[in-house]
């Protein structure tokens, strides 16, 4: 069964082909990074009439690269939600139009869910259930339990950033450039991950909640004192006052709170489930240190999705859609409706 993903919930304009949920025909991701760069971060109506421009170009070369005209697609899968309201009304009225157009059925994904999916592409060992899932992207950071598929169970989450988001933030901070995941990253492989020592939020030894605002607040208290400036003094001015090692040596250790501060809560949420499998999914899970880390520490094999897998793409999509397409959740065009809340 071929699905036809289509994902416009942030900044990628993505539709792909996926063949049983399982085998990628094609996987075409139209960025927009170069557009957002400039502001520091995803401007929304920058971010829908992009989509508008690229959506139907990006549909038409997933089927051309899959060798598949019309007749060759047994179904529609889009992201629904959650994400920008105005990206995700390009995704769900294309797709809608296109259901209706060539009679296909229609699937609404969840964008969560979905990007648990790309650890099950082009791989020869899919993870096995029941599955632990570590959700890292620019909007979500969860445990979620999946007993088979569609069966799920969320098990924790942050109280307040995603962990995406605090990369994000901290490298607006510091001026090290969009999107701000990559770019601590790549700064904190010139730096000292043991130069700061910040706190990692305690929510309990029980509890698979945590939280990454305490940390923020850490980081730029740190910033300010390096910098010889008071807390009142406007945080555009502070990158500027730091030496490139000062910005790397802070990179680095934030970067390691949050591994830590995940890695310790999955380690937790694996002793206390026990699953068959443990997978990371969404933009964060392209974190080097994190899959390290994880494989350090984890008394499991964890087999990755590749980088490109993690990021949005249309593919996660079209594979989740063939498991709805299995289990009878088509829905009329009519009935698909853009929900930038939807929560998992
Ligand atoms: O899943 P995703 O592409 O979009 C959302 O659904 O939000 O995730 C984007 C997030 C951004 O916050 C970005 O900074 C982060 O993933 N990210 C990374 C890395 N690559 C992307 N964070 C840490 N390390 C990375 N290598
Ligand atoms: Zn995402």
């Amino acid at each position: 069964m071929n699905i036809l993903g289509i994902e416009t919930s942030c900044d990628e304009t993505a539709a792909a082909v996926v063949k049983d949920g399982r085998q990628l025909l094609s996987n075409v991701v139209a960025s927009q990074i170069d557009l957002h760069a400039k502001y520091g971060g995803v401007v929304p109506e920058v971010a829908a009439r992009s989509h508008i421009e690229q959506m139907l170009p990006v549909v038409e070369e997933a089927l051309a690269c899959a060798k598949l005209d019309w007749s060759g697609i047994d179904g529609i899968a889009v992201t629904a939600g959650p994400g920008l309201l105005g990206s995700l009304l390009i995704g769900t009225l294309t797709a809608k139009t296109l259901a209706e157009v060539k009679t296909k059925p229609l699937y609404a994904i969840n964008h969560v869910e979905a990007h648990v999916y790309a650890n099950f592409l082009d791989t020869t060992s899919p993870p096995s259930f029941p599955l632990l899932a570590l959700v890292v992207s620019g909007g979500h950071s969860q445990f979620v339990l999946f007993q088979d598929h569609l069966n799920y169970q969320v098990l924790g989450q942050t109280r307040d950033d995603a962990a995406g988001e605090a990369f994000d933030k901290i490298a607006k901070l510091l001026d090290l450039g969009f999107p701000g995941g990559p770019a601590i990253a790549s700064a904190a492989l010139r730096g000292d991950a043991s130069a700061f020592a910040f706190p990692k939020a305690k929510l309990g030894h029980d509890s698979l909640d945590y939280s990454f605002s305490g940390l923020k607040t850490a980081v730029l208290r740190q910033a300010q004192e390096l910098a010889g400036l008071d807390h009142t003094a406007p945080l555009s001015t502070l990158s500027a006052e730091l030496t490139n090692q000062q910005k790397n040596d802070l990179a680095a250790s934030f970067q390691k709170t949050v591994v830590d501060t995940l890695v310790d809560r999955a380690l937790y949420a694996f002793e206390k489930y026990r699953p068959e499998s443990v997978v990371i999914a969404g933009g964060v899970a392209a974190n080097q240190l994190l899959r390290d880390e994880l494989k350090r520490r984890l008394p499991i094999d964890i087999n990755y999705a590749p980088m490109q897998l993690c990021t949005d793409n249309a593919a996660m999509v079209a594979a989740l859609g063939y498991h709805y397409a299995k289990a009878g959740k088509a829905i009329s065009p009519a009935e698909l409706v853009a929900d930038s809340a939807l929560k998992m």
